[in-house]
């Protein structure tokens, strides 16, 4: 790796902001990490990682002489010629971005007099760079340079993204600025981007909205399928093999759910309603999605008829597999549908955390007992541990041996052959096992 030795403040210590220090870091920078949070500090410098990111902890700890972390912003602007802003942007209730934590870090920086290069990796309506421009000369601080270098790693597997990105993009209003923060990257073998600043801010939200265009594209194809007899996943597989259309981001299910996607889409919507335009694509990607949690139910219903009393096992919290971030989950919205339909909740998670996402449900410490006189278990996460689940054990700790799949994570022949009756997402062949006739099949050998 290059060791361009600049030194590089992190301002914000979650996904973004760690995976984003640790691997400058690892390209041989000098990095400081500034939290708000005294307990995420406290933990990181007892060298502990206060989130879950498969291969975090160990760029950390072999970096550990580069990095250092602080509550002090000063720490970080008084060393450090590049201050990359890796704070949350939350949705507000009109859906709009909430760039309240990247105003709170624009507001407290301190009057520096050299000229340090402010980089938003957070991502951020098109338009706000202009505005922390603006806002930085009010302040005094228009020497200050500005870019925007929007990130693309996806959680469980951020640090081969960072590391290893199909492109870098970088854009700034001083073309000489956008080159320093590109050579910040050297080491990782990809193309740049080099552009204006909302193009950068638009690339990133345009980017995330259209692969959630495509997993709402591929949920509807699943649903068609489901009427007319077609396979999805013959369907994705057979579309995917078209370069122009390729294979990725074509897995139906039941909806996208994260940090990013819902949130990103309707701030992209609510960017281009409050700029005039009605983003009509957009709103039916949402719609599609919101439904698309929701078609389980009508599932449970059409095998189990009304849902009210009876017991519902949900496999998987988390909004995929590998992370234990709950955030916008589908098991959520699934959940709370269930409660309100009556309808006992008990639920299984390896990573989760148990906190209030989802009130009313008995969160259970295994998949057996999760399943143990339920009358169905939904399969909402794929998690590796769920792809034996159509085993003699479950089958018979059932009250009624139902699995409806979300995630087509199951061989349907094999579940229906081990005595389950089975539903999935779009692949209406081996779906819609009728419950009764699975209760008096006869179960094979596991
Ligand atoms: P996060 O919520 O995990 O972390 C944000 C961190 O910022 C928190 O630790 C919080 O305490 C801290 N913070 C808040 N105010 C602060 C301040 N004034 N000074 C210093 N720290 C402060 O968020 P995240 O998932 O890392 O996302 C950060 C941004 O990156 C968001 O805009 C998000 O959309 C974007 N993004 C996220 C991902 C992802 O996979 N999570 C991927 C690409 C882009
Ligand atoms: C996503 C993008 O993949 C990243 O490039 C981006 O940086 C990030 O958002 C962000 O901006 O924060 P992430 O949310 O971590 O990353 O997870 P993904 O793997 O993209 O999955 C998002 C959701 O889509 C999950 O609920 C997943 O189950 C669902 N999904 C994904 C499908 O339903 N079908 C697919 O084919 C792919």
């Amino acid at each position: 790796m290059s060791s361009g030795g600049e030194t590089i403040g992190i301002i914000g210590a979650g996904w973004v902001g760690l995976v984003t220090g640790a691997c400058f870091a690892d390209l041989g920078h000098r990095v400081i990490v500034r939290d708000v949070v005294p307990e995420r500090i406290a933990l990181l410098e007892a060298g502990k990682v206060p989130i879950y990111e498969p291969g975090l902890a160990e760029v950390l700890e072999r970096n550990k002489e580069r990095m250092s972390f602080t509550l002090e912003l000063s720490d970080v602007t008084d060393q450090a010629d590049f201050l990359f802003i890796c704070v949350g942007t939350p949705p507000t209730y009109s859906g709009d971005a909430d760039l309240s934590a990247v105003w709170a870090v624009v507001d407290e920086l301190p009057l520096l007099e050299r000229r340090a290069i402010l980089i938003m990796k957070s991502t951020v309506p098109a338009g706000t760079g202009e505005k922390v421009r603006s806002a930085l000369e009010d302040r005094g601080l228009g020497h200050l340079g500005y870019a925007s270098s929007p990130e693309f790693l996806a959680e469980g597997r951020a640090i081969e993204d960072f590391l290893h990105p199909d492109r870098i993009v970088v854009g700034s209003f001083d073309s000489a600025d956008g080159k320093r923060v590109g050579a910040l990257y050297a080491g990782i073998d990809a193309p740049i981007v080099y552009s204006d600043v909302p193009s950068a801010e638009m690339i990133k939200l345009a980017s995330n909205a259209f692969l959630a265009t495509r997993i709402s594209f591929i949920n509807e194809i699943a649903n068609v399928c489901e009427l007319t007899g077609a396979d999805v996943e013959q369907v994705a597989e057979g579309m995917g093999l078209d370069r122009r259309i390729g294979p990725h981001f074509l897995h139906a299910g039941i909806g996208y759910g994260g940090s990013c996607f819902p949130k990103d889409v309707t701030a992209l919507k609510q960017l281009a309603g409050n700029s005039g335009y009605h983003f009509q694509l957009l709103s039916s990607v949402i719609e599609v999605n919101e439904l698309q949690k929701r078609r389980v139910i009508g599932k449970l219903e059409k095998h189990l008829g009304s849902l009210a009393g009876k017991s519902i096992a949900i496999l998987g919290l988390t909004f995929k597999p590998d992370t234990n971030d709950m955030r916008e989950a589908a098991s959520i919205v699934l959940g709370s549908r269930l409660l309100a339909e009556g309808a006992e909740v008990k639920a299984w998670d390896p990573l989760a955390e148990r906190d209030s996402y989802l009130h009313g449900a008995q969160i259970c410490d295994s998949v057996l007992e999760a399943v143990t006189d339920a009358d169905a278990a939904v399969i909402v996460t794929e998690w590796k541990e769920l792809r034996e689940l159509a085993s003699e054990t479950v089958r018979s700790a059932m009250r009624n041996p139902l699995i409806i799949d979300g995630r087509n994570l199951l061989d349907p022949d094999q579940v229906c052959a081990a005595g389950f009756a089975y539903d999935c997402v779009g692949r209406p062949g081996h779906c819609n096992t009728d419950s009764g006739k699975a209760k008096l099949s006869e179960p094979q050998a596991e």
